[in-house]
């Protein structure tokens, strides 16, 4: 028998309300993905045309739970969407998946990914049941660093020519919570 679609969840916080995303989010996506400060350390070039920011955001609609899933951050007042935080490369079997997370770069600095990042670590850790949330973070990515460390993150150490973006290959520090970790 066919297996039932598992309804998008979504979940809230004190000030955001993460949830499936809607093209209308191509535009607050946009604003992430075109702006070279906080692309300096994505996994893809910053986008020039809007329609690699619409495309993207399909791909964001779309998602295979056991694998990977992304949510828009919005504000819980308005549903203005204010970021993205995903996992993807999930491993169910192995109780593991590794995060992502953007935050618009008018509203960075105000604990939005802290909040955010943090509710969906207690999804994956308490309704998925996973035991290992990894992250993989470029050496001078502070911003990020600091997240994952206040979250509870321990630095595992480096990957050297991990990624390669655009014609560059780049180190990874690779960061890990274990749900029987103490949770910042
Ligand atoms: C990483 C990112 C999501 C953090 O979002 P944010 O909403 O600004 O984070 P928060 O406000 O919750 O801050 C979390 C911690 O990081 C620190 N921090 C945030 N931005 C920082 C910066 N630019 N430099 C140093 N520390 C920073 C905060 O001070 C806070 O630590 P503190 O409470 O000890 O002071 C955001 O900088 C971003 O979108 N970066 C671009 C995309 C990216 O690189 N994603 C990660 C890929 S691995």
């Amino acid at each position: 028998m066919a297996r039932q679609p598992i309804p998008h969840p979504i979940l809230s916080t004190a000030r955001l309300r993460l949830r499936q995303f809607d093209p209308a989010d191509t535009e607050a996506m946009h604003r992430c993905f075109s702006d070279p400060d906080a692309m300096r350390f994505w996994n893809h070039p910053v986008h020039t045309k809007r329609i690699e920011s619409e495309r993207a955001v399909r791909r964001f609609i779309d998602c295979t739970p056991s694998y990977y899933r992304f949510w828009a951050v919005a504000e819980a007042e308005t549903d203005r969407c204010i970021g993205m935080v995903n996992y993807h490369d999930g491993h169910m079997r192995a109780k593991r998946v590794t995060i992502g997370y953007i935050v618009d770069p008018a509203r960075q600095r105000d604990g939005i990914a802290t909040e955010a990042v943090g509710a969906m670590l207690d999804f994956c850790f308490g309704e998925l049941g996973l035991h290992r949330a990894q992250a993989l973070i470029h050496p001078d990515n502070t911003a990020s660093r600091r997240l994952a460390e206040k979250l509870g993150f321990r630095c595992e150490g480096q990957l050297r020519d991990h990624l390669r973006v655009g014609d560059e290959w780049r180190d990874d520090m690779l960061y890990a919570l274990l749900a029987t970790d103490a949770r910042g």
